[in-house]
């Protein structure tokens, strides 16, 4: 914890002024890169209005700073069960712990980027918001907690927060700090490229109950390059099957005219194309129970009612809710779509190497099918991929970099990659570079799926890898071939005097997957080996882990 130790004698060395008096601090906690692009258009706009201002990662954040703060402005996401993304965790623990300075002199403000499909809706923000304030700063602006339709909350927030803030910056000086330099090309969600699909193949064997897709695109004409890490984001369209469903569900007229976000389109492309159909949100609940004067629904709105509320959006879908409530009076087309999200893009682990496949870029996509409430079910993205990204056509993408997810700078250090199911896509990517690259550092990975016959994915790949020694040793755990399951950290416990050694050596470790179970287990397992074959107490080895993650040599990308 060195940075956050204030040292003895503090008082009497030279204070360090990282924040200038009229220098605004864009403090940013990221997980998914919402927050960051957030904070750097924040900053783009004050300097676009001659307020100086830096933008900082909580990650990079030197808290001994916080104390010089003049004017703090905090964009911040949360983790689904309520706590700080990964890059936010320490100066989260720093701000709550008995060595946060006092703020008399700070004045500040926090917009919040949450899911209000979760409990804990932006609770990091919350917290940061509440937490300032105890500590003696002024607030410059409420705080504002923004769903995931984001984008024009944010707006306004940036808006007004530089108005404030304008007004208390002193004599800016003339020569502002410097605009980040502008990538040449940009694609987001509104203007994605289309990208040509040039393969997608199942993964799986025959019999096996999962179906992934290897699927490869063409990056050709758009300027795009990523690197190992990066993931691509999609924005798919809904199954028309499901928009029928809805549309028959409320009688509503399909080929009629709406004003969707997108333009003017026909209901049946507005469904299809533009808002989130299946996404059941309290907000969607909150309207309907108004319009069907559902008293049932309008229970579970209730005060103190959170956690019944959540459970009944479980496993439901909006036509679900359709079926169950039916509405009397019907409703027009513009109020439907007014209750409904925008579309939301949906975002995978580049299963590729740039620099191995020039203009392309490879997704390994588990088609998500299952039934409940006696309904087939499909996930959005992940089918619309697996079923309509065939050779020839075109699916809209664009890229996001993961700065929180990289290679060691240092190709002769080890690494360690931990990646069960899709997890272990980014983990291609990383060999094909290495191997590219003639990187000369040894590599484990660490795989696991149902049934080695049928779930091996890129069993061949690595194989080959293994072969020529770009793989060093690689440990599988196929949960559903033996009387009891193994998983991915069970191998690890197995390995956990060697793994240690490797971790001692210098290996950076990398986990991937699922961010629900799957992580939280690694990690306790990670926090065992190290107790175990480190001589540490479980305090020690959990605090040696946070050390690694701080020092980037423990990195995770889960969802
Ligand atoms: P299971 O489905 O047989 O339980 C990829 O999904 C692999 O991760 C599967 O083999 C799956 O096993 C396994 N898995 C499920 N829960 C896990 C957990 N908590 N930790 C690690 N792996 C898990």
């Amino acid at each position: 914890l060195a940075g956050l130790q204030a040292a003895p004698g503090e008082g009497a060395a030279p204070r360090e002024h990282a924040a200038e008096p009229h220098t605004l601090t864009i403090l940013y906690g990221s997980e998914t890169g919402n927050a960051e692009g957030v904070a750097e258009r924040l900053g783009e706009a004050a300097l676009a209005r001659e307020l100086p201002a830096r933008v900082v990662d909580m990650a990079d954040y030197k808290p001994r700073e916080l104390r010089d703060e003049h004017l703090l402005l905090v964009v911040t996401a949360t983790h689904g069960e309520g706590d700080p993304p990964d890059p936010a965790l320490d100066f989260h623990e720093f701000l709550h712990g008995r060595k946060a300075p006092r703020l008399e002199g700070t004045r500040f403000a926090v917009l919040a980027l949450g899911d209000s499909s979760y409990e804990h809706f932006c609770q990091t923000g919350r917290d940061i918001d509440a937490r300032l304030e105890a500590l003696g700063g002024e607030r410059l602006l409420e705080r504002v907690d923004c769903d995931v339709d984001f984008e024009e909350a944010a707006e306004a927030w940036r808006r007004n927060v530089l108005d404030a803030a304008a007004a208390h910056v002193i004599e800016a000086p003339a020569a502002a700090v410097a605009a980040p330099a502008q990538p040449a090309v940009t694609y987001d969600r509104q203007t994605p490229f289309h990208a040509e699909v040039l393969e997608n193949q199942i993964l799986n064997g025959r019999g096996s109950e999962k179906a992934t897709h290897h699927i490869e695109l063409s990056l050709e004409g758009s300027g795009l390059d990523y690197q190992p890490g990066d993931i691509l984001c999609l924005m798919p369209r809904n199954r028309e099957a499901v928009a029928g469903e809805l549309l028959e569900a409320l009688r509503l007229d399909p080929d009629q005219t709406v004003a969707s976000h997108s333009g003017e389109r026909t209901l049946a492309q507005a469904l299809r194309d533009d808002y989130e159909i299946t996404t059941l949100t309290p907000a969607f609940i909150e309207a309907y129970a108004e319009l069907a004067e559902a008293e049932a629904l309008k229970a579970l709105l209730a005060e103190g009612k959170r956690g019944e509320l959540m459970d009944y959006l479980h496993g439901r879908h909006i036509i679900d809710v359709l079926e169950e409530h039916p509405l009397e009076g019907g409703v027009d087309a513009e109020t439907l779509l007014g209750m409904m999200r925008r579309l939301q893009p949906r975002e995978y682990s580049i299963a590729s190497s740039h620099l191995a496949n020039p203009g392309e870029v490879h997704v390994t996509v588990a088609a998500v099918r299952y039934e409940s409430l006696g309904r087939a079910r499909h996930g959005v993205a992940s089918t619309f991929l697996a079923e309509q990204a065939e050779p020839g056509e075109t699916v809209p993408v664009y890229l996001r970099r993961n700065k929180h997810f990289r290679l060691p700078d240092d190709p002769d250090t080890a690494t360690v990659m931990i990646g069960p199911g899709t997890g272990v896509a980014p983990f291609r990517a990383f060999l094909q570079e290495r191997e590219v690259a003639g990187a000369g550092g040894a590599n484990w990975l660490f795989f696991g799926n149902p049934h080695f016959r049928t779930d091996f994915l890129y069993q061949t790949e690595w194989q080959r890898w293994l072969k020529e020694g770009v793989l060093d040793r690689m440990d599988v755990a196929f949960s559903r071939d033996g009387a009891q399951k193994i998983y991915v950290q069970d191998r690890l416990r197995e390995r956990g005097a060697e793994l240690f050694r490797w971790i001692e050596a210098g290996a950076h470790l990398y986990v991937c997957g699922d961010a629900e179970r799957m992580a939280p287990d690694v990690h306790a397992a990670l926090v065992e080996i190290v107790a175990e074959h480190g001589g540490r107490s479980p305090e020690e080895a959990s605090e040696y882990l946070k050390q690694l993650q701080r020092d980037k040599r423990y990195q995770r990308d889960v969802y």
